[in-house]
């Protein structure tokens, strides 16, 4: 059935941008008082109102009023939000002065998420992940990476990534779950990283293979949790067995970058630290940067270098890597604009960064942007003037988001 909805005062339909390089804001395709035309979960045509409606007289007519703007629904790749708890003690103690690291040596970290995580059943984690994404889903992020990584044992990641299953039938948002088994070595596995990698590898892999639970391995690359040397077997192993990689890189140390491209990831997201070498090796190769704003401002750290990457011809993408310790806020518009305001970002940079560059980093090329054949996946927001969604710093929320040709309902 196809369905007319409009009139819309500008959609972006974000159409004929490239996938990598800097984008000025005079190459977004603004079409002034436009219907949305779609047929089923699709979009079938973006043109003026008056136009369609002669064209098409035919479609259900879905009439709104005032002033909107269209912009493809958000793509958030790169999350945490399947998890037990929350770190409240310490986002304190980092704001008194300890490090992250300081903190997580002494009994808090991505561990005590771990030990929180544990203790609930797979039904209460799902509960947890659909009620995140049905906030995301507000915000207008239609599809949302989900990680696992605070189960770290076999038992426990199954549990955590079945959650993650049974959580994407109880929101409407699409969740893409992603195995990060190698977020930490278990405090409570007696052998050395490399055996646990390799117990994972025989163990986990071929569950995710058979119960259809990942087809995406994410490493934590870094001095306090895997070197490269011990990635090395692992992403050799699950890129053989046909997994799509992607790399928690150069956020406190550089050398995950480095894996990332060699390996042919993705994405390498994080690299904060990221000097001048890995920003050309990165903006060379096909692997999209993912920088995760949230991350630095709960850490109170540099923001990812955006604006080099962009001028030396790298694709950029911008995740919320909402998660209870580093990145408790999970409001991916206000983050991307605060990135855009100190890293000197165009509209333009922004708004792909977090629709089609961010797919693009899950190997999604159906959604992203509003043109023929992609999901009908889009947000109206309340104005009249596109440059007003990233001006108020995510306080301009979402008049209506549609999800796969349905308009959400809350
Ligand atoms: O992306 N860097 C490692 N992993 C997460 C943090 C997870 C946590 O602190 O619980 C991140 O920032
Ligand atoms: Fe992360």
């Amino acid at each position: 059935m196809k369905k007319l909805i409009g009139p819309i005062s500008q959609v972006l339909t974000l159409d004929k941008l490239f996938l990598k390089g800097a984008l000025k804001d005079e190459q977004l395709e603004i079409i002034e008082e436009a219907g949305i035309l779609i047929n089923g979960d699709k979009i079938l045509d973006v043109k003026p109102w008056k136009k369609l409606l002669k064209t098409v007289p035919e479609a259900e007519k879905i009439e709104l009023g005032g002033k909107l703007v269209a912009i493809p629904g958000f793509v958030d790749c790169h999350t945490h939000i399947c998890f037990g708890g929350l770190r409240a003690k310490d986002f304190a103690l980092r704001n008194a002065g300890k490090t992250y690291l300081e903190i997580a040596e002494s009994g808090g970290g991505i561990w005590d998420t771990v030990s929180k995580t544990r203790k609930l059943t797979q039904r209460e984690l799902a509960q947890i992940t659909a009620n995140h994404a049905n906030r995301h889903l507000s915000d207008g992020v239609t599809t949302i990476e989900v990680k696992s990584g605070y189960g770290l044992s076999v038992e426990e990641e199954l549990k955590m990534l079945r959650a993650i299953q049974q959580a994407n039938s109880m929101t409407h948002a699409d969740l893409i779950p992603t195995c990060l088994a190698a977020h930490l070595k278990p405090r409570d596995f007696l052998g050395s990283s490399s055996d646990y990698l390799k117990l994972i590898v025989e163990n986990l892999f071929p569950v995710l293979k058979e119960e259809k639970l990942s087809n995406r391995i994410d490493a934590f690359v870094e001095k306090s949790a895997f070197s490269p040397e011990e990635i090395d077997p692992y992403f050799k192993k699950a890129k053989d067995l046909g997994f799509d990689l992607t790399v928690h890189a150069d956020q406190f140390s550089v050398g995950g970058s480095k894996v990332a491209v060699a390996f042919g990831a993705l994405s390498a997201d994080h690299l904060e630290v990221s000097g001048e070498k890995e920003i050309s090796l990165l903006s060379k190769s096909n692997t999209i940067a993912v920088a995760l704003p949230g991350a630095s401002l709960g850490l109170g750290v540099g923001f990812t270098p955006g604006r080099k990457i962009l001028d030396q011809g790298g694709s950029l993408a911008i995740a919320s890597d909402w998660n209870p310790g580093s990145a408790p806020m999970g409001d991916l518009l206000a983050q991307a604009s605060i990135l855009a305001t100190f890293e000197k970002l165009s509209t333009a940079e922004v708004l792909a960064g977090i629709t089609y560059r961010a797919a693009a980093a899950l190997g999604l090329k159906d959604r992203g942007k509003l043109v023929q054949g992609q999901l009908a996946d889009f947000i109206l927001f309340p104005t009249s003037d596109y440059r007003e969604i990233l001006y108020h710093q995510g306080r301009l929320k979402p008049a209506e988001v549609w999800k796969s040709g349905s308009k959400e309902v809350w």
